[in-house]
């Protein structure tokens, strides 16, 4: 397969480059570098580029004959969504159409997105499968959602054919060690909890402890970033043979806490954690948990990384390999 990644040097997308890459696809990594690290995809074919570069996407689907696009290339942070609107519907939904109709000029109808567990927003039922109502009650859901309905559009207009994944909490590293998480500002709790633990934060916050779970704190579904690299690539493979469009959940289908997180970091790194109870934080719902029956069954995907503590070592040995992430000139 010949595929161009968007966002190919960002997290989940590196990792998905790399194993691509192990199985011998041709890949092209097209990434403006605002948040990716070319460091993450070294020795990978590179073009730095930007989604509203119309000519350069182009020239680069035409010149490397693309066949297929895994689309990365967004912005995600859910707070910074709602301070700041517009750059995330410029970038998610402008970005993302200017991507659509290039495809389309170039003959290129398959097209495999992230999404995410955003779109649902606070769910009616646990576990939440794919039917689950969708109200996003952040910007960043919204502009995703934004975008899973205009693929279906263009779907049935124009005959793309693209699957949507909706992710759960993406997680973990590569186990090399070499490529990991490293966003600026980081705001995820497992890599936070790792920095702790290497000195480089007081303590950890913990966002409210009187949510109606077992112990108080936020329940999420945390699903290692390999697991959700193999499902872009079953897609991208079910796409090959001719699936229809469909849309995904990821995620382990296990929920942990934010307390049995950073017990659970406390274990696999020895180091007891300072903790720091704080009010909740706006917008968060209490338990998110995925159901992925349907690509199980649709597509055989399996998660090997069900065991947190092996989710989180694989973490913790790229934070210990780079206490300071991708550092670049
Ligand atoms: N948390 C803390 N302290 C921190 C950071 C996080 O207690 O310092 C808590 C949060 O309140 C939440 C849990 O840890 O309960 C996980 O928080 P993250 O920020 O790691 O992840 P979110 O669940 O908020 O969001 C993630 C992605 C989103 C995606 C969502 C879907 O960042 O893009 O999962 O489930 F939409």
């Amino acid at each position: 397969m010949r595929i161009l990644v968007t966002g190919g040097a960002g997290y989940i997308g590196s990792h998905t480059v790399r194993m691509l890459e192990k199985e011998d696809h041709r890949v092209i990594v097209y990434d403006n570098l605002i948040k990716g690290h070319h460091e993450s995809v070294k020795n990978s074919c590179f073009v730095e580029g930007d989604l509203f570069d119309t000519k350069l996407l182009k020239e680069t689907m035409e010149q490397y004959k693309i066949e297929a696009v895994v689309h990365f290339a967004a912005y995600s942070l859910v707070g910074e969504s709602m301070e700041n609107p517009q750059l995330y519907y410029h970038n998610n939904v402008n970005g993302t159409l200017n991507l659509l109709n290039v495809m389309q000029e170039c003959g290129i109808n398959k097209l495999v997105f992230s999404s995410t567990a955003a779109v649902y927003g606070e769910p009616e039922l646990i576990p939440i499968d794919e039917s689950a109502r969708k109200e996003p009650t952040n910007v960043y859901g919204r502009t995703k959602l934004i975008m899973e309905n205009a693929m279906a559009d263009y779907a049935k207009a124009y005959g793309l054919k693209y699957i949507a994944l909706r992710y759960f909490n993406a997680c973990g590293a590569d186990e090399h060690g070499d490529i990991g998480e490293d966003h600026t500002p980081e705001s995820h709790l497992i890599p936070l909890v790792l920095q702790t633990c290497l000195g480089k934060r007081d303590a950890i916050k913990i966002f409210g402890d009187d949510y109606p779970t077992e112990d108080g704190t936020c329940i999420r579904d945390y699903i290692h970033v390999n697991d959700l690299a193999k499902a872009h690539i079953l897609s991208l493979k079910a796409l090959f043979k001719g699936a229809e469009s469909a849309v995904y959940n990821l995620g382990n289908g296990n929920g942990f806490s934010v307390k049995e997180i950073i017990e659970t970091a406390e274990k696999v790194t020895g180091i007891t954690i300072k903790k720091e109870i704080t009010p909740r934080r706006a917008g968060d719902p209490a338990i998110l948990i995925a159901s992925s029956e349907k690509i199980k069954k649709e597509l055989g995907w399996q998660p090997e990384y069900t065991d947190v503590e092996k989710v989180i070592a694989s973490a913790w040995k790229w934070h210990q390999n780079h206490p300071n992430g991708f550092v670049e000139g």
